[in-house]
């Protein structure tokens, strides 16, 4: 037994050892890898400014926010002795409509943003999170949820979302805030700046109520791709009652990107009930759809069928027990990332960024890819909840993160938090259920009170 031990003890070192030098021999052949892999791509593509230009590192500029509260609310001796007040955190001032300093999260009209606003000063095509976006006709642009085709063929962006502007009221004492359905808006955009309205291209039903698009339903978060074999145009959305017991998802199908879309039908995906979804077309122009599922716990996703009109028998759990809702994906580099929000109604909470390397999964969990504003802001996606990524024209590894800072008291009023995302850098944290070094490069979303693209607007860098 004991020499046996003895035996064991030079083995173990050894051992040790030798695992050692293979790991730093590892990081250093991917470290070769990763410097080779960016010059190649920088040689290939050499239109694209690659994170470190120092226009891509203006977007990375960490940005402060610091919000002074308001000072409490007079109130009575007697009032504060019946029942003392803690003060209200910001999140409680973001959600009350009567706060002080709504202002900071809901500027007014007087600062909107937008083509029809630019007096030749430098607003022109600048971002302005929060604001009020403006379409080419000065109306606030109403495409919330929304998500952003590319099309090809007319060479232009078209952004689809929620048309919600109705009056937001609750259908019965615990519903949630709701406005009924409208439809699905449509912008076109050549710099995903100038948005011109296309109008309601899938419109609600105003008498039959035993339709999904009847005006006392639900839906949500609206999503195009195109299908080059079919040449149709496919709209996946969320459709409900009002009760969000229903948990479906809908399809719809045109053969312009400006509708106007024939709606199908609903379905419970693969047998089960869906609320937030999206769906991502990959390369190889396989599709997936993308729900949460059972109640909300856990993420599912599986491919669409060729037509893009129904999901195939194929599904994979991810993310399981782990509540998230409100899904984006998107692709760089071959990995797949996506980002998620956690489940509070329309109030905000914290985003976590997710990789994998396919895309049915094992999904890893990086962590919350918000950067700057301050810890409020990081840990309620910039008073946000992510609803589409697309590529950022002309910046290597650059994406814009499109997310909807929700206003609960007059939901039509909800703001667009539109923020450069860059995938790129080590990790900051370890990754869950890892044994090794971290495989994934850091997704962030840089907080800016304003920017603009690099590339001024277009697909092209000037
Ligand atoms: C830019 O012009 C708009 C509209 O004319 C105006 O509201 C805004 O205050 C101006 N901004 C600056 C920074 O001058
Ligand atoms: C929603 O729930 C309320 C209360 O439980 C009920 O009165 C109402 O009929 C439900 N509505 C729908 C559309 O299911």
């Amino acid at each position: 037994m004991l020499k046996n031990k003895q035996n064991k003890k030079p083995t173990t070192l050894l051992c040790l050892v030798s695992t050692l030098v293979g790991f730093a021999f590892t990081i250093h052949l991917i470290m070769l890898y990763r410097r080779n892999y960016t010059v190649d791509n920088l040689e290939v593509s050499p239109e694209l400014l690659p994170t470190h230009h120092p226009v891509v590192c203006e977007l990375e500029r960490v940005e402060e926010e610091n919000i002074r509260m308001p000072p409490p609310r007079k109130r009575s001796p007697r009032a504060i002795k019946r029942k003392p007040k803690r003060p209200n955190t910001i999140v409680e001032e973001f959600l009350d409509e009567n706060s002080q300093i709504r202002h900071l999260f809901f500027p007014d009209m007087k600062s909107s943003f937008g083509p029809s606003k630019d007096g030749g000063n430098d607003t022109m095509h600048q971002f302005f999170p929060g604001k009020i976006w403006l379409d080419t006709e000065g109306n606030p642009i109403q495409a919330h949820g929304g998500g952003i085709l590319y099309d090809e063929m007319s060479k232009s962006y078209y952004w689809y979302g929620e048309y919600k502007d109705g009056v937001t009221y609750r259908s019965h004492k615990k519903g949630a805030a709701r406005v009924d359905i409208i439809g699905v808006g449509c912008y076109s955009s050549k710099d995903l700046w100038t948005w011109k309205n296309e109008g309601v291209v899938l419109a609600a039903e105003e008498t039959d109520e035993t339709h999904d698009l009847h005006k006392s339903n639900v839906l949500e978060r609206p999503k195009v791709i195109y299908n080059s074999a079919t040449d149709k145009y496919v709209m996946w959305m969320h459709i409900d009652d009002a009760n969000y017991t229903k948990a479906s998802v809908g399809v719809a199908i045109s053969d312009n990107p400006t509708g106007p879309f024939d709606y199908l039908y609903s379905k419970s995906p693969h047998g089960f009930d869906s609320r937030d979804m999206t769906i991502f077309k990959d390369d190889d122009n396989t599709a997936y759809l993308i729900y949460s599922s059972e109640e909300n716990r856990v993420m599912h996703i599986g491919p669409l069928t060729e037509d893009y009109l129904n999901v195939k028998p194929v599904m994979k759990r991810i993310m399981v027990g782990q509540h998230r809702e409100a899904p984006v994906v998107f692709k760089h580099q071959n990995v797949y990332y996506m980002i998620t929000s956690g489940c509070t109604g329309w109030a905000p909470n914290e985003a976590l960024a997710h990789a994998a390397e396919s895309i049915m999964g094992p999904w890893e969990t990086l962590g919350n890819p918000c950067v700057g504003g301050n810890k409020v802001f990081r840990s309620t996606t910039f008073f946000a909840q992510g609803t589409c990524v697309v590529a950022l024209p002309g910046v290597h590894g650059g994406f814009i993160f499109m997310a909807d800072r929700w206003n609960v008291a007059d939901l039509r009023d909800s703001r667009y938090v539109w923020l450069p995302l860059i995938v790129g850098g080590p990790v900051d944290r370890p990754i869950e259920a890892s044994f090794g070094f971290p495989m994934w490069s850091r997704v962030s979303v840089y907080w800016h009170r304003q920017w603009r693209l690099p590339s001024g607007g277009g697909k092209e860098i000037e």
